[in-house]
């Protein structure tokens, strides 16, 4: 067979020849990003991973090759040699690293044609998400496509030796496993050779990494793909990518530190950022009740505050009703803002219905009043109290929300990250790391009426509240703690329970009976009971990582071949109807009635 490329060997990538290289003969590789006819000359950008170089077919030089030039078009894959020269007085782009010389070209192989792309290869263009994904391929020759990825690998390769150096084992845990409990749904594997068994694709590799710990590794990790079938959104995938670490003989703070650690160097390095350690820690208890949210944006202020205890006996029927019925009501000041519209305060009052609020108190305080339609039932008292309070002074807006603490929490923590973002409080390219410690064990899961676990079952309880796990479930603050950057979740982790009978009593909690727990986790607590350490660790959320690290607002933009809201690859056509044969072999049969 012909080598199309024969004696062509790419000596140059497209981003790299300045005026230093002028006389030199090179070969480039690439694709046409542009090509330009200019009555005779004909100049072509050429394009590769590194950038762009202009290469220039001249009939004086060569008619053959001009000749030729005439058929390329767009995306086409040339090689070209040629000769590095200075560009004529006037003609150099000081926007490409490239842009003072072009190469002159004396031979060319067209080493492929192309078709028309469905749109330009380029930046900023205006083409649908749909249509991005479907040709994937052609997207991802993008510029900023490439530098996403590219700079995903970089990340990678960052935490990989960051590991390596403190003696972490990167050691691979199966996909092909049985349910690993992280609260979303399984994606179900149906066995052939089991019939009617299936394997549930792991949601992270919790136990398998606790399991190494009892094994005696002692410092683990992995960047492992994870998979939930859970309501999509921007930040989140069917299958994404999680910086998973176990360490064995710690505490919370060891592992924090490594975390910080890392986190530290990859800012350093991809962004040149000094990210100033240790983070700062909040318990979940305050993050709730200063910010609403449990991942906290703390790059802006505008706090909430409760104010039930002043509303309480007010002339207010819809605040004190709601306290004498043990919801809260909080209060949030929108510090110089009593210029909002009509229109813009009955448009956060639909964004906070949202969040099930019934509706959006709003006070505007002038020099010697305060303008609102509740103002008239508060006495002096109240004002004063609520003035103090809230920080009130002559040109803010103060919001109040009253309801359940959750409506409340989560109306109102919203509407602070919203109107953060509206009324430009957050500063471009700024980066803040939290820490929320001591989250709640379980949760109550009002349709089926039975505690949860707010992280997973594994995670070990504060060791002065085992008490309170009978009588009080809700009170019981766990060692877990989530790290937060800019008001994502891009972490998680925790202490973990190493003693059987603890995990007993708290699968106990969960409601599940011995004969289920042992079903699911006989194999858990059998590995515990044979001298498991001390353990704990945590998880990162690599995509997510890699999205604020690019500047993105969604984790698609940094995953090569991601997956729509409705968990579809439009590149691929996935998921799609199996064959009958291949139900018949799993002795499965559909019934889409
Ligand atoms: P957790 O469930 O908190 O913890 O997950 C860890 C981190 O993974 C990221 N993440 C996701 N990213 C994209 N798409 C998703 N669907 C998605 N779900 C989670 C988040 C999250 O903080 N086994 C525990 C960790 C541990 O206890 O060590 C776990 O999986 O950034
Ligand atoms: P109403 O008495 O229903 O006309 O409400 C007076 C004001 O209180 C309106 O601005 C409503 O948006 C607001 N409001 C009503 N219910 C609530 C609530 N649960 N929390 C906060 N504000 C509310």
């Amino acid at each position: 067979m012909l080598d199309i490329l024969s004696d062509m060997r790419k000596t140059d990538h497209c981003n790299a020849l300045t005026i230093v290289d002028i006389g030199k003969e090179v070969v480039l590789m690439g694709w046409v990003q542009r090509r330009r006819d200019h009555g005779g000359v004909i100049f072509i950008d050429l394009r590769d991973r590194e950038g762009i170089t202009q290469v220039v077919f001249n009939p004086e030089i060569s008619k053959t090759v001009h000749e030729k030039a005439h058929v390329i078009r767009s995306e086409y894959v040339l090689g070209v040699k040629g000769k590095v020269c200075k560009r004529p007085d006037g003609m150099s782009n000081s926007n490409l690293k490239t842009g003072e010389i072009e190469v002159i070209v004396t031979e060319l192989k067209i080493l492929n044609t192309s078709q028309t792309p469905p749109f330009p290869i380029e930046d900023n263009i205006d083409v649908s998400e749909n249509a991005r994904l479907q040709n994937r391929h052609l997207d991802l020759r993008r510029p900023n496509m490439q530098k996403n990825i590219i700079l995903r690998h970089k990340t990678g390769r960052i935490i990989r030796e960051y590991l390596n150096n403190l003696g972490f084992f990167d050691i691979e845990t199966p996909f092909l496993t049985r349910s690993t409990p992280e609260g979303a749904r399984d994606y179900l594997v149906p066995s052939r050779v089991n019939t009617g068994h299936f394997y549930a694709l792991p949601q992270s590799p919790q136990l398998f990494k606790q399991l190494l710990m009892i094994s005696g590794f002692e410092r683990y990790y992995q960047i492992v793909k994870c998979f939930r079938d859970e309501d999509l959104r921007a930040d989140r995938q069917p299958e994404f990518t999680q910086i998973d670490m176990e360490m064995s003989f710690i505490r919370e703070d060891d592992i924090i530190c490594v975390a910080e650690g890392m986190m530290k160097k990859v800012f350093q390095e991809i962004l040149d950022m000094n990210m100033v350690t240790p983070f700062p820690r909040l318990t979940y208890d305050e993050a709730m009740s200063r910010y609403g949210l449990d991942k906290p944006d703390i790059r802006f202020g505008l706090e909430l505050r409760e104010v039930s205890d002043i509303v309480a006996g007010s002339n207010f029927q819809v605040f004190s009703s709601v306290v004498k019925k043990g919801g809260i009501v909080k209060g949030l000041n929108a510090k110089g803002c009593i210029d909002l519209s009509r229109k813009e305060i009955d448009d956060l009052t639909a964004f906070v219905a949202i969040y099930k609020a019934k509706g959006l108190a709003w006070i505007k305080i002038k020099e010697n009043e305060w303008q609102s339609p509740i103002a008239k039932f508060f006495t002096e008292q109240e004002k004063d109290a609520l003035t103090k309070r809230l920080d009130i002074a002559p040109g803010d807006l103060v919001f109040f929300v009253a309801d359940k603490a959750k409506v409340v929490n989560d109306s109102l923590g919203n509407l602070r990250n919203h109107l953060g973002k509206k009324l430009g409080l957050i500063k471009d390219n700024t980066f803040k790391f939290l820490w929320v410690t001591h989250f709640p064990l379980f949760e109550y899961n009002e349709d089926e009426k039975r505690y949860e676990a707010l992280h997973h079952p594994f995670t070990s309880p504060l060791e002065d509240h085992y008490d309170l796990l009978k009588q009080n479930p809700l009170a019981v603050r766990s060692r877990a703690y989530d790290l937060v950057l800019n008001g994502f979740e891009i972490g998680g982790g925790s202490i973990r329970i190493h003693q059987k009978p603890l995990q007993e009593k708290i699968f106990e909690a969960l409601g599940m009976d011995t004969k289920s727990y042992e079903d699911k986790f006989g194999f858990l607590l059998s590995a515990l009971d044979y001298g498991a350490p001390p353990h704990g660790g945590m998880a990162l959320g690599f995509d997510r990582l890699v999205m604020l690290l690019c500047g993105e607002t969604s984790i698609r933009e940094v995953i090569a071949f991601p997956k729509t809201q409705k968990a579809a690859c439009l590149l691929t056509q996935a998921p799609s109807i199996p064959t009958n044969a291949q139900l018949n072999e799993l002795s499965l049969k559909v019934d889409l009635s």
